[in-house]
This record gives structure tokens, sequence and C-alpha cells, in this order.
């Protein structure tokens, strides 16, 4: 098919031109003066995307999993217990890393289509009378659901609880997209990936990591080696790592900051937000529902949209990609079927994301779905113009 590719799955994301010419370059020498000094400037700015000052990070070349094992392994023991919310299938994944690595989860069943309730999260740390539980694991950004989660309520209640716990959050799909507040909501470790609101190719695990997880990991931690982050926080200092890291990639990384910085995080921010409310716009004038029913907690960089019973959203993700080149995701765990997860976000503008809703249109309505065609392209455009209006 002519022209690009249209990947509108909730990430991996488009790598701008920018970000791939930053990358194509020889190979440098990882131990040399130059090499170095580029990483000493790069991980400042990193650490600005996570809205701390305060806090160390780290990158691994691994993926968004890979990170959140580094969190775990550093910051708790097997045997450790830890909260965690049934909350959608990266959350269940989040607890399923963490019981493989024997740690004793206590996974709380909370309903996938409204953020995890602060109310919920205190109650059971309040009946935690042993101050036995060591973590809460929550995701931000739920990529299966397209629910976000208050992180700053969620911190709230662990300090009206009066719990001693590690806040560790996974921002694989909002970090650079959705604002996030590492010191302002003392988080303890935030995590990610290199391959959504990052701009680059899969392959890099970031990690924030903050005063009270450093000093847990000085303490103990869980048996690691290559996901230690003692040697690496050690040698970054010089701008080194314990390893081979991914030069190039990270030559990358430097572009995509740059041009977050020259949008302006805010910007960047408030445009995720334009977009995901011309999406929801288009759901509306479809008829169909978003699966987050909570406005205020529907994710800024995908929409999960329900399709009707009698639709396999596989059927209708086949024909986008088959019919017009367009990239959807699909449900994921018990949802699977069931929805259709429109990605927006990374490197995106409007026309783009209206381009996205016409193939959807389109794809919906060659897999039997009643929609009238133009609705949500119409809907969309209308959301985005009247967002302009407020803001002019
Ligand atoms: C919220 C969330 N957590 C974790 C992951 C897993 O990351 P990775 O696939 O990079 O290992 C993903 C991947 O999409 C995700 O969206």
């Amino acid at each position: 098919m002519p022209g690009r590719d249209f990947l509108q799955i909730p990430g991996p994301t488009n790598v701008p031109d920018r970000v791939l010419r930053a990358m194509d370059r020889p190979i440098v020498d990882h131990r040399g003066p130059e090499f170095g000094s580029f990483v000493r400037g790069l991980l400042p700015d990193v650490a600005r995307v996570f809205g701390t000052q305060r806090g160390h990070v780290v990158i691994f070349p691994t993926s968004g999993t890979g990170a959140s094992e580094a969190a775990l392994v550093n910051t708790l023991a097997p045997g450790d217990r830890v909260l965690a919310f049934d909350h959608g299938h990266f959350a269940n994944q989040f607890t399923r890393t963490a019981s493989n690595l024997g740690m004793r989860v206590e996974e709380v069943p909370v309903d996938w289509r409204r953020p995890i309730p602060a109310d919920v999260v205190q109650g059971v740390l309040r009946g935690d009378a042993g101050r036995a539980l060591r973590a809460v694991l929550v995701v931000h950004n739920e990529t299966s659901t397209g629910v976000r989660n208050d992180i700053a309520a969620i911190r709230r209640a662990m300090d009206a609880a009066g719990s001693e716990a590690l806040l560790i959050v996974d921002t694989v799909s909002s970090l650079a997209s959705t604002e996030f507040r590492f010191d302002e909501w003392r988080v303890d470790v935030a995590l990610t990936g290199s391959q959504k609101g990052l701009m680059l190719p899969p392959g890099l695990g970031l990690l924030c990591i903050g005063p009270r997880a450093l000093a847990a990991s000085e303490r103990g931690g869980s048996p690691r080696s290559f996901f230690d982050w003692r040697p690496v926080l050690r040698e970054n200092e010089a701008g080194f790592f314990p390893y081979t890291p991914a030069t190039l990639t990270l030559y990358g990384l430097r572009a995509a900051l740059d041009m977050l910085f020259e949008e302006g995080l805010p910007n960047v921010y408030a445009r995720h937000r334009r977009l995901a409310g011309a999406v929801r716009a288009a759901a509306r004038a479809w008829e169909l529902d978003v699966y987050c029913v909570e406005e205020a907690a529907c994710s800024d960089t995908l929409t999960a949209v329900v399709t009707p019973e009698r639709v396999d959203s596989a059927d209708v993700i086949r024909t986008a990609r088959e019919r017009f080149g367009l990239s959807l995701g699909g449900g994921l765990g018990k949802v699977k079927g069931t929805l259709l997860r429109i990605g927006h976000l990374g490197a995106l503008n409007e026309l783009e994301v209206l381009a996205t809703i016409g193939g959807v249109e389109m794809a919906l309505a060659e897999s039997g779905v009643p929609v009238r065609l133009g609705s949500g392209a119409a809907a969309a455009e209308q959301a985005l113009l009247a967002r302009e209006a407020v803001t002019a």
C-alpha cells in the first residue's frame, strides 16, 4: 500500500523522522569521553519528564516488563508482601511478575472500567495491622482499558492509612504524554519503556528511583545481577554503564527529549488531551461505549471502544489492517474480542487522528456495525475546533 502505514496501536508508536535521523549514525565508543558527557547531560533531562528533582534515572536495555522486574528486585525480597490490583491486563502482568519473583501479592479485585478507588487502597492498608505490606503496585495508565489512575489520590490514601509501603508505578503508556509528578506525588519508583510517549523504538526500560527506594535497595532487595541498579548509578555518575548500553537508541532519546522540550511539556500533555477528546467524541457519534465510564479518568493516550455484542473486535481490527493499512489494538485478557483500542500518543497531530477515525469508521461499517459514515470524523472535527475556540 503506498503512503505511510497508520500505526495507531497504543504503542509502540510512530518514531519521528528527526529521532530516526539521530539514531542513524556510526556506533560510538561507549567508554569514550564524548559518550560520557553525552549521558551526563541526558539523564537529568529524562528526570524532568518524570517530574523529579530528587529522583535518579536509570536506563536498562530492556522493555517495560524488564523495567518492572528491575523495580521489584531492587526494592523487595522474596516473601515480601505487596499490594496490587486486578485492574486490567497490565496490572495483572505486574502482579504475575512479582509473584514469579517470590513476592506474596495481595491482589485486590476492582472495577476495570473505573480508576482504582482511593478508599479501597486506604481500607486495605488500614487493615494491614502489622504493616506487613511493603509496596503498592499501580499502573498509572492501564493500556488494556484506557483508564487512568489517580496517583496523587493513591498516595493520599497511603498517607491516611499511615502506610510506609513503597509506591511503585508503571508509567509505560503515560510518561511523556500525560503529566507525571514523581516528586509531588512522592512516588518511590516509576518505570516506563521507550516505545510510547518517548517516541523511540522498543528497547529501553527507564526507571526513576526516589530516596526511599534507593535506601531499600541499599539495605536489601532480591538476588539480582544485571538488573541491580546500584552499579548502574555508580557508573552513570561519569556517564558510563556496567554493560554495553543501547548507544544509538540513547541518541534517539536525546532527539525525542529535545522535541518534547521544544513543544513544551505542558503543551505535549494538552495536545494528548485534545486528541483524546476528539476520539471520544467520535465514539459517541458512533453510539459506541468508551470502556472507561468516568470521563475524568479516561486515558489521554488511548481510547478503548466497546464493539457491539455480535461483533468480534478482532474482525474490525483485521479489516482496518487489511483494507486501510491501519493498525489498532484489540482487547487483552478478559476483555479480548470486545474492545477496539485506538492509540493516540506520541508523535501525532490532529489530521493523523482524523485519518485514524476515518479508518476506524470505515472498518466498523465494513464489519457490520451500523455507524453513519462521516459521523465520527465530523464529531472529532467539531471537538477539535471547539477546543481551539476555548484556547484562542
Ligand atoms: C501499562 C503497561 N505496562 C507494561 C507493559 C509492558 O511493556 P513491554 O511490552 O515494553 O514489556 C505495557 C506494554 O504495552 C504497558 O502498556
